[in-house]
């Protein structure tokens, strides 16, 4: 793996081997007082983020930390972007300096793409990476789409998955549906395409605005019942209404979408018993999630964010060390 820029860059094998991985560095550092490994000694790491995030950002640096690497974070508002640096420069600036991996969150689809794959001038020419002869490792800068616009979010899905195969005891044959703004959700595609790639059957239940055009071509069904849909599933995931991509206001009404899309304490009581509740975060408590529901003991809230720490720890491993046999 030389970069990771979307959900569907895995196969089945890939997915469950950085899952495993997971699990593994997870087990390596239960009860240790010092949580620290030599793994990615005198490697560099630097998240690059245009936009907010506090799961994202602090658990790739925590990942790195844990790993003995050395973690780097830039934010536009306090780097030269401010001045208008492109993210083309700023990206190769780092790329100079050492950086072996650079994980980057952006507000345009196809930002980390465009990283990874720079054409024209340039060592990276042809698709090579951003590539300044990698100052420790002598190979491209490896990127991390921590987040791209509307466009994917495949970090998130892989925390997502470990999740529920912690939860359910696996992925294969299960159904989980997404719930709510998938128009504006790169958690949403990012978990449609791992899901399928696992084998899970995946159901996308939201109003019809707030579903992107060609969604018929993606792997999974869309329904616009959620009472109809909660019953039959083993997970269910609710999505974080986007309010700051929708200019303009939204429709339903918010009052509109928590009758009709939140799950409240009634609609929580429709699921059968063991199965999961998941959301990404930051929730929207009273309009995506009734507070009772995010703090019950079927949630799985924050055992996504402590998952999302061991899973940026197996990405980072399987792209700065290799794949472990
Ligand atoms: N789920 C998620 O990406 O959260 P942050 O925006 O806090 O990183």
């Amino acid at each position: 793996m030389r970069h990771l820029l979307s959900a569907a860059d895995l196969d089945a094998g890939e997915a469950t081997a950085l899952l495993d991985t997971s699990d593994r560095l997870r087990e390596a550092l239960l009860g240790r007082e010092v949580r620290k490994l030599p793994t990615l000694r005198g490697r560099t790491v630097v998240t690059m983020f245009y936009e907010n995030s506090t799961r994202t950002r602090v658990s790739f640096e925590i990942a790195g930390k844990w790993m003995s690497a050395d973690t780097i974070n830039v934010s536009a508002s306090g780097s030269s972007v401010s001045k208008g640096e492109s993210l083309r420069d700023t990206a190769l600036t780092l790329s100079s300096m050492g950086a072996d991996c650079v994980v980057v969150r952006h507000p345009a689809s196809g930002a980390a793409h465009r990283l990874a794959h720079w054409g024209g001038t340039g060592p990276s020419a042809g698709g090579a990476g951003i590539d300044t002869g990698g100052a420790t490792t002598g190979t491209p800068t490896a990127i991390v789409n921590a987040g791209d616009g509307t466009h994917e979010h495949p970090t998130q899905a892989l925390l997502d998955a470990a999740t529920l195969r912690d939860r359910l005891g696996g992925i294969a044959g299960r159904r989980i549906a997404i719930v709510g703004d998938v128009l504006h959700s790169r958690v949403a595609r990012s978990n449609v395409l791992l899901l399928a790639t696992l084998g899970a059957e995946v159901v996308l239940v939201a109003p019809p605005t707030l579903l992107p055009t060609g969604v018929d071509t993606w792997p999974c069904r869309v329904s616009y019942e959620l009472d109809a849909e909660l019953p039959a599933v083993d997970a269910v995931m609710m999505l974080r209404v986007q309010a700051e991509r929708m200019h303009g206001g939204f429709f339903p009404s918010a009052r509109e979408y928590a009758v009709r899309f939140g799950l409240s304490e009634d609609r929580a009581a429709l699921l059968r018993e063991g199965a999961v509740v998941l959301h990404p975060g930051p929730m929207v408590r009273g309009m995506e999630i009734a507070p009772a529901v995010a703090d019950a003991p079927n949630s799985a809230v924050l055992a996504q964010v402590r998952n999302g720490v061991h899973v940026r720890m197996a990405v980072l491993y399987h792209l700065l060390a290799g794949a472990p046999e």
